[in-house]
């Protein structure tokens, strides 16, 4: 028989319905994505229905419901990186790992996912790795870029750091 484990966490939220997209955004930050079983015990503490909870969770594009890889690709397709070739290194990150948006190679190291504005249009076109950004990227670089977070192995990811990162060296 399943038993089921309870912190209670959420209760402090009971009848607080508008709380819900922040208990979801920590959810999915402890969790990598929103499961079942986060969802259900989410209800059983906040008293809030089930079908609400989906309702909201799938409403904002910011919720997975998958799990992800162990570096999240966010490739932007924003204007800015659209016009200076985001299609391109769209194909790159294909070309070096395998996926595109929405997809997990089967080793889970990586999950793509094609975003809007990262933020930092000036270094368009531009990915993000975790939370470090590589910019002034191209198909070639693109590839060394997610190539040294392969080779990194086990740890965090790497290259980590803030601006252009690795590959980030501009139009070649
Ligand atoms: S459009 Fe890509 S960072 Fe703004």
């Amino acid at each position: 028989m399943a038993t089921r484990k309870y912190d209670f966490k959420y209760m402090q939220y009971r009848g607080q319905e508008g709380r819900l997209i922040p208990l979801l955004q920590q959810a999915q930050a402890e969790d990598g994505f929103l499961s079942r079983e986060r969802l259900e015990r989410i209800h059983e503490e906040t008293g809030v229905p089930l079908t609400q909870i989906y309702g909201v969770a799938t409403f904002y594009a910011q919720f997975r419901f998958t799990p992800v890889g162990k570096h999240l690709v966010k490739v932007c397709h924003g204007t800015a990186c659209h016009v200076s070739g985001a299609e391109d290194i769209s194909e790159g990150v294909r070309d070096e790992i395998g996926i595109g948006n929405g997809e997990t190679t089967a080793d889970r190291q990586f999950t793509v996912e094609k975003v809007s504005c990262l933020g930092c249009c000036s270094l368009a076109p531009v990915i993000m790795v975790g939370e470090t950004t590589h910019g002034n990227l191209t198909p070639v670089s693109v590839r060394k870029v997610l190539k040294g977070y392969a080779e990194a192995g086990t740890g965090t990811d790497a290259g980590s750091g803030t601006g252009t990162g690795a590959g980030g060296e501009g139009d070649a």
